[in-house]
């Protein structure tokens, strides 16, 4: 298979370049530009992009690159920060930038020189995305600039004879007018991929890899019902069919009739599916306990206990699959050192387990769009391949305080309403929607008489990626009818708030 190496110096847009990179039809992995050079060569990629990101090339502790890979052969792509490092590497001059006017943030208009091999493919001028503060002063001998703007002359510059080209700008975000050309050049033009990547022929290449993998061995899956899990159980059942078992922990923390709708669909097919109604067991343990991170830990722990038991009854099994996803396995160039704002729990993602011979992470290089084909390829229902996300804890977080089997009931009922009106009305920009119970009671008046009940927040958001968000316009009329829909049929609501907080400074969830 061909494959393009991506060496990520610690971009916010890495993940954009691979996906870019997989839209025009060629396979590509995100590497930290660390990696060491016997694995660069033993990847044996048809090409190399080197990322942008936030460091000066010029410092002593910048990440830097093993110069033998301008030795392999292969055509490489310098963006932004990869561009400078590229200029820097090979004998070139990187300054800061010494005025303001040579700094650019934003959309910048770009002259492009046609007659390059990178640009042959565009307009002469187009609006780029540039975000730079140091600018490339002196080419490295053998190149010449193919673009140009008012801060920067040296744009764009190639050495076409060794096939090395670079830009100064990110032509993986959408605001580059000409990005999606400039990519597809350098990779179908000047790389010589054949651009066959699609998901029909990675899932035959994937059931082909499990096949071989598993053999008669038999496989155990936690199946959730959400999209990784699910489309994870679909392609291992067409791979080793019977010899796999889908293990759902129904932990009572569900939306209404979730539990049901699981085991509809999946009891159909050929999975050998087990539900396990642990929802006793689950609100014991989290009785009393109100505290966020507490809930999920509970709740991360007693899945495991209840899984392993499970997996011990059906007798040895070889394998346990899990449903990781690209964007978790991407481990950024410059190392992690995030705060953890939510210890995130995915029931479809265990830790390690002793008792397995070994680990099947049959998406883990797939974004979760890919995942989403995959699914469709795979025949799976669309409204279970464009599920929206859910979170492993279930409604245990969106119960603010300690969970009962009464809130639980009256969190269901609201949500649902909620949720079949976004739907009904088909508001746009809607990617998330849920209700959360909050723990705050107030004074209402229903009929003649004083009510002292629960205050429901309902929240909305508009996003694509799920790491900042802003909260959806819903038409007032709509918040009107849902409004007045909950407190007039779920008892013990009498106020209904809807939350307008972004991310950041809020997160998606309220726990
Ligand atoms: P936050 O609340 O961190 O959520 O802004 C971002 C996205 O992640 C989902 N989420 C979770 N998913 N286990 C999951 O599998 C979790 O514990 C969890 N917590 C939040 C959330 O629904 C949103 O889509």
């Amino acid at each position: 298979m061909e494959k393009v190496l991506i060496l990520d110096f610690g971009s916010q847009y890495n993940q954009l370049i691979a996906r870019r990179t997989r839209e025009t039809g060629v396979y590509c992995e995100v590497k930290p530009f660390s990696l060491p050079y016997d694995q660069i060569v033993s990847f044996d990629p048809i090409a190399i992009i080197l990322s942008g990101g936030p460091s000066s090339v010029y410092e002593e502790k910048s990440p830097k690159i093993d110069k033998r890979i301008f030795e392999l052969g292969v055509p490489i792509l310098g963006i932004c920060y990869g561009a400078q490092l590229m200029a820097y590497t090979l004998g070139g001059k990187v300054v800061p930038a010494d005025d303001l006017a040579s700094r650019e943030y934003g959309r910048t208009e770009t002259e492009f020189d046609t007659n390059s091999s990178l640009f042959g493919m565009i307009t002469p001028k187009s609006i780029t995305w540039m975000s730079h503060g140091d600018s490339v002063e002196k080419l490295p001998e053998g190149f010449t600039a193919i673009a140009h703007s008012a801060g920067c002359p040296f744009a764009g510059f190639e050495d076409n004879t060794r096939r090395f080209y670079a830009v100064q700008f990110h032509p993986e975000v959408s605001h580059t007018q000409m990005g999606r050309e400039i990519l597809r050049t350098f990779l179908v033009n000047i790389a010589k991929a054949s651009a066959t990547w699609s998901m029909a022929n990675y899932k035959q290449t994937a059931i082909d890899t499990i096949r071989a993998k598993v053999k008669d061995g038999k496989a155990l899956l936690a199946l959730s019902g959400g999209v990784d899990s699910s489309v994870a159980a679909a392609l291992m059942s067409q791979a080793i069919g019977q010899n796999l078992t889908c293990v759902f922990v129904d932990h009572g923390l569900m939306r209404k009739d979730e539990g049901d709708q699981v085991e509809n669909i999946f009891s159909k097919y050929p999975i050998n599916f087990i539900r396990v109604n642990a929802g006793k067991l689950f609100l014991d343990k989290l009785a009393g306990v109100s505290e966020p991170e507490k809930k999920r830990k509970i709740i991360g722990e007693e899945f495991i206990r209840v899984f392993e038991k499970e997996s011990k009854k059906i007798g040895k099994v070889d394998f346990l699959v899990q449903g990781t996803i690209y964007p978790d396995v991407i481990e950024s160039g410059l190392g992690s050192n995030a705060a953890v704002i939510k210890s995130h729990h995915n029931v479809g993602g265990l830790p390690d387990y002793v008792d397995f011979k070994e680990i099947i992470e049959p998406l883990r290089f797939l974004f979760k769009d890919e995942v989403r084909q995959l699914g469709r390829e795979l025949g799976l229902p669309e409204y279970l391949v464009s599920r929206q996300p859910f979170p492993g804890p279930g409604l245990a977080i969106r119960i603010i305080g300690d969970i009962t089997e009464e809130k639980l009931e009256i969190l269901r009922e609201a949500d649902w309403i909620f949720r079949s009106e976004i739907e009904a009305t088909g508001v746009k920009d809607a990617n998330q929607y849920f209700a959360v119970l909050t723990d705050t009671r107030s004074v209402g008046v229903m009929g003649d008489g004083r009510t002292y009940e629960y205050t429901l927040a309902l929240r909305c958001v508009s996003t694509s990626d799920f790491m900042t968000a802003t909260f959806t316009r819903i038409p007032y009329e709509l918040l009107e009818k849902i409004s007045h829909r909950i407190v007039n049929e779920v008892p013990h609501i009498n106020r209904v708030v809807y939350d307008i907080t972004a991310k950041p400074p809020a997160t998606v969830e309220w726990e």
